[in-house]
């Protein structure tokens, strides 16, 4: 058969894993790179979206999520615990489910979007909202993870990181090298890191014959490795990237010096931007953190910094349906009419 068989089972030989690892899958992975129309035509280069909302979850932490969750198995865990903007609790709270493991989750009160509330919930996740942001819920973590009998699954787990950075196999294996540049969203940091420790082992491996330049956005109101500093009340409606004090930051920092790309802000106008265009014009419905990848790149080439005839890959790490308010808000309301073609025809200009 041709079915995908999820990242542990394609990279299996790239990932920490033995053949005794009883491996948690969802069959995650294997997600659509698409060409671009419109955001090619606006650079002038061949710029594609790594849509990783086609994940299981609808979102890319469910690579991460096969990792952490078999590992847990492996080293016999029943229980797991994360911190979360959302994202990274639906998955562990799906993948708990098929590991026979109860989890828990720590969400900053009031700043997580519905449909990821909503699948913690009906996945059974044990929800704790903490009177506090990302940066406190990831500290409470911790705490809990070293005083008690859970295992910690956020991107601080390193297997999160190899089971993140096969979205980088993918796209290489899809275009047949590394594009020129990486463009990604940037909350905690993990995601960044784990895309340059996939392209730097290609490339090691000769499987590709370079590295892309990385790429980063952090949005305005919360962007501590832009300011050099963290944010201690983090701001912006892109709620998955809320983050102040990011745990992979000197890790990001390494993957823009070392593949002498950039990290730097977009606003949430910018952001909504972007959202609007990937959804109108490219046919693709992204959760607004996801956007900011693209709202990056725009910036950017509005600055005049990318060079015509590129290849250039942007991440768009979530789902729309997610976070649906900022697709209805501000949007048209819909016409009623009655059952009557010659009605219906009128209202469509037909
Ligand atoms: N985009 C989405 C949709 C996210 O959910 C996240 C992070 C990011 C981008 C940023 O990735 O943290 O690796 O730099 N979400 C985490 C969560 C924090 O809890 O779901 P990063």
């Amino acid at each position: 058969t041709h079915q995908w068989r999820g990242i542990i089972e394609e990279y299996r030989d790239r990932l920490p894993v033995t053949s005794a690892t009883p491996v948690v899958t969802l069959l995650e992975g294997g997600t659509p790179l698409v060409p671009a129309q419109t955001l090619s035509a606006r650079t002038g280069c061949d710029v594609y979206l790594k849509v990783e909302g086609a994940n299981p979850t609808g979102s890319f932490k469910d690579r991460g999520m096969t990792m952490a969750i078999t590992r847990a198995k492996q080293e016999g865990a029943r229980a797991v615990i994360c911190a979360s903007t959302g994202n990274t609790s639906a998955s562990a709270a799906a993948y708990a489910v098929r590991a026979g493991m109860v989890c828990a989750v720590l969400v900053p009160q009031g700043k997580i979007a519905l449909g990821k509330m909503g699948q913690a919930l009906v996945h059974g996740a044990r929800i704790l909202q903490v009177d506090g942001n990302f940066d406190d819920c990831l500290t409470l973590a911790r705490e809990l993870a070293d005083k008690y009998p859970v295992a910690l699954v956020n991107s601080v787990n390193p297997v999160r990181i190899e089971g993140q950075k096969t979205a980088a196999f993918e796209i290489v294996d899809a275009l047949g090298d590394a594009p020129d540049v990486h463009v990604l969203p940037v909350g905690n940091a993990g995601n960044i890191t784990a895309y340059w420790k996939g392209y730097r082992e290609y490339a090691a491996d000769g499987a590709a014959t370079r590295t892309p330049r990385m790429w980063g956005f952090q949005a305005a109101g919360s962007a501590p490795i832009v300011n050099g500093a963290p944010v201690l009340k983090p701001q912006t409606i892109a709620t998955a990237i809320r983050i102040g004090n990011p745990a992979s930051w000197a890790f990001a920092e390494a993957a823009r010096d070392e593949s002498g790309g950039l990290i730097e802000a977009v606003t949430d106008r910018q952001i909504l931007s972007a959202y609007r265009l990937l959804a109108s014009r490219e046919g693709v419905f992204v959760e607004p953190a996801s956007a900011a990848s693209v709202a990056g790149l725009l910036k950017a080439a509005e600055e005049g910094k990318v060079d015509p005839g590129q290849r250039i890959v942007c991440t768009v790490t979530g789902n729309g349906l997610k976070d649906p308010d900022w697709a209805v808000a501000g949007a048209p309301q819909p016409v009623t009419v009655p059952i009557d073609a010659a009605a219906a025809a009128e209202r469509l200009d037909l």
